[in-house]
């Protein structure tokens, strides 16, 4: 298959550009990336010379670039997207712009040009707070509570509508968050994992009571192709590990800080800095697991291996906690 991916020079897209190349020796990928503060391309410093892989520096906002780059595919993934909650709070009109517009100009484009598949990218969050014990599945209604999830919510409305009024050849995944390799460090995981290499204390929200289903990225990845090659069209997929027993950002904080052998002073409290922040997010990933997928490590062993990734790769992490970023965490975060 000849894959077009937008945001792959990403967290997520990188990610899923190294499976694919990895392990379907006849697929080509196109990554279409604006290269944003998030995107980066040394999360592809390996694979650039694969004869399988281009890149296109482009904005999936521009129809007419977006056109240019689609001729041909077979499958158009869409990861691109602002994608950070935080950022979104200080100003939403990038993440409706990019998140909302931008996918509408994707659909148009596989719509006109009759690409077989898309899978839209999107994100547990959309579906708010849920209350312990429930999950959110597939069918109920989207609460989302700040500016990025609404653009997501959004998204998928325009993706489910293209579908139902033009039957536009559309899959959704809605994956719970992510962390592994290439995580760029604004958020949680390895903000905390880097700054504790640094012995830099880490900041944590509102008692770190909240509830995340932590999934190791290459599942996710593994998750996405199995959509890919095997989904139906029109479906959305939940996507999460369901770890038992549920985590809390206190809780996976202390799980890190045992690994790096560091104690629990390194935690600097934060109040009330996210307003909007949801308690517990939780789905049923029935779906997918239907399908056959299952996660492939459990969260301790996916943070070790984590951990031991950006002590090995100091280089990326350090280049990358510069310039935008540091603007952005005194902005945030203060001095
Ligand atoms: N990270 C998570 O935990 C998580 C969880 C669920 C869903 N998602 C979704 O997965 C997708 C990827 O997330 P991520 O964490 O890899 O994000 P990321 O911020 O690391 O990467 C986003 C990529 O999109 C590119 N991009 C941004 N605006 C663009 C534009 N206008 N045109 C072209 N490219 C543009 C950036 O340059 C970057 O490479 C997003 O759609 C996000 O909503 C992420």
């Amino acid at each position: 298959m000849k894959l077009l991916i937008t945001g792959g020079a990403g967290f997520i897209g990188s990610n899923f550009i190294r499976h694919i190349l990895k392990n379907y020796q006849e697929d080509s990928i196109i990554n279409f990336d604006k290269l944003t503060y998030a995107g980066n391309l040394e999360n592809l410093k390996e694979i650039e010379s694969d004869k399988r892989y281009s890149f296109i520096k482009g904005d999936v906002t521009d129809v007419n670039a977006v056109k240019d780059a689609c001729k041909g595919v077979d499958a158009v993934i869409h990861f691109a997207a602002e994608s950070h909650v935080d950022r979104s709070i200080h100003s939403g009109h990038e993440f409706i712009h990019t998140n909302v517009f931008g996918t509408q100009v994707i659909i148009d484009v596989v719509h006109e040009l009759k690409i077989p598949k898309m899978i839209l990218i999107s994100t547990d969050e959309v579906y708010g707070d849920i209350e312990s014990p429930n999950k959110s599945k597939d069918g109920d209604a989207f609460k989302p509570s700040n500016p990025y999830s609404a653009s997501k919510a959004g998204a998928e409305s325009l993706a489910i509508a293209a579908h139902r009024t033009h039957e536009v050849p559309i899959m959704i995944t809605r994956s719970t968050n992510n962390y592994g390799f290439y995580h760029f460090p604004e958020k949680l995981l390895p903000l905390f994992i880097t700054n504790l290499l640094d012995n830099k204390k880490v900041p944590l929200y509102d008692g770190g009571t909240q509830i995340r289903d932590w999934l190791y990225v290459e599942d996710n990845c593994k998750a996405v192709d199995l959509v890919l090659r095997k989904g139906s069209i029109g479906e959305a997929y939940d996507i999460a590990p369901e770890n038992d027993p549920e985590v809390t950002n206190g809780e996976i904080t202390k799980m890190i800080l045992a690994i790096l052998n560091k104690g629990e002073d390194m935690i600097e409290p934060v109040e009330g800095l996210r307003p909007g922040h949801d308690q517990r997010y939780a789905v049923d990933s029935s779906k997918i697991r239907s399908l056959g997928w299952k996660p492939s490590v459990s969260l301790k062993q996916g943070l070790e291996q984590t951990i031991q990734w950006y002590q090995d790769n100091r280089v990326w992490w350090e280049n990358v906690k510069t310039g935008d970023y540091q603007e952005y965490y005194k902005k945030h975060y203060g001095n």
